[in-house]
């Protein structure tokens, strides 16, 4: 059943994103600036949940838990591996109840040995649970991922929250790595992440709407779908404005619906620290395979220090 959802996940996903919904990042401009002064190198490097990381940009949580999500995690890492950019494995849900399915997420640290590696669960999760996760991947942070709504829409899903809290802050206390608590797509408020900060939450990924839309994806499986709620959540670009007052609290990450490098910048002069990338990078290996991605992602290293010389900015920071 959950190796049936996880490939359900990754075909509807794919075929979602051939869809380009509108943008808010397309609705935001620089102020351009007719000389550009940069004092110093450009450099890319970043630092988030205390982690030194050369690029500011890495693949986000997607898959693990079959056959078809072992063969992407492989080329993920490859493609990891080839530009020294940082990787999260999907939730570990499945292997924490099937041990059988380990191995489509270790061989993420099987590739990619000396990587920075995230390992990924739910809310739900208990402080054990996250130890066994961290474990099957020597994992260097571990992702905890809200996604309430896909639960909701999902017909198999959760319908119990209460323990998420408790979870959290066990988890965050005690697992021994940096945790990085995320959404799913569906974008986080001020109100959110002050919750979280309160629970000793120090790092979040926003992941806003713009991108892959799980309620879609999970309306996609139902036999009746729940289309009125296809437009849930915030997007990207509205959590960062919104969390933008708490980025001294919070090391703030943005995901959901990056494409390009401009995108990128836009969201760091938004006040996140580094951007998870997840549906651009699927959509990349599916179209053109590992060296066509890496390729791009060199591409976007060198076109992303292009766009901070025309800014006039030096660090990601500025
Ligand atoms: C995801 N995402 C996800 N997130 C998570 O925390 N755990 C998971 O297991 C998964 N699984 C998953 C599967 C697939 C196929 C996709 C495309 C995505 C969500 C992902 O990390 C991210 O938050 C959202 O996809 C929004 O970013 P993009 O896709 O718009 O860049």
């Amino acid at each position: 059943m959950t190796s049936i959802r996880k490939d359900d996940h990754i075909r509807l996903a794919l075929q979602q994103s051939e869809e380009n919904p509108a943008s808010d990042f397309d609705r935001i401009r620089f102020v351009h600036r007719s000389i550009p002064i940069n004092k110093d190198p450009i450099s890319l490097h970043t630092t988030i949940a205390g982690l030194e990381m050369n690029f500011p940009f890495y693949i986000n949580a997607m898959t693990g838990g079959s056959e078809t999500a072992k063969k992407i995690n492989a080329q993920l890492a490859q493609v990891a591996k080839a530009t020294g950019l940082a990787m999260a494995t999907g939730s570990l849900s499945a292997a924490l109840k099937d041990p059988k399915l380990e191995e489509s997420y270790r061989i993420v640290r099987d590739t990619f040995e000396d990587g920075m590696i995230f390992a990924n669960i739910g809310a739900d999760r208990t402080l054990e649970d996250a130890r066994k996760a961290v474990k099957i991947l020597n994992a260097n942070a571990l992702q905890i991922h809200l996604n309430a709504p896909q639960e909701i829409v999902m017909p198999e899903g959760d319908r119990e929250f209460h323990l998420w809290e408790k979870n959290i802050s066990d988890i965050v206390k005690n697992v021994g790595v940096e945790v990085i608590v995320k959404e799913v797509g569906f974008g986080m408020s001020r109100h959110t992440v002050n919750h979280l900060i309160g629970l000793g939450v120090k790092t979040v990924d926003v992941s806003g709407r713009g991108g892959t839309n799980f309620i879609r994806i999970e309306n996609a499986r139902r036999p009746i779908a729940l289309e009125y709620l296809d437009e849930w959540g915030l997007s990207t670009v509205e959590s960062l404005i919104d969390c933008y007052a708490l980025s001294d609290k919070v090391d703030v990450i943005a995901s959901g619906g990056i494409r390009h490098p401009l995108d990128m910048a836009k969201a760091f002069a938004l006040g996140a620290k580094a951007i998870g990338l997840s549906g651009t990078i699927l959509s990349l290996l599916q179209s053109g395979g590992v060296k066509y991605a890496i390729s791009v992602i060199e591409n976007w290293k060198e076109e992303l220090r292009m766009i901070m010389l025309m800014l006039g900015v030096s660090h990601i920071e500025e």
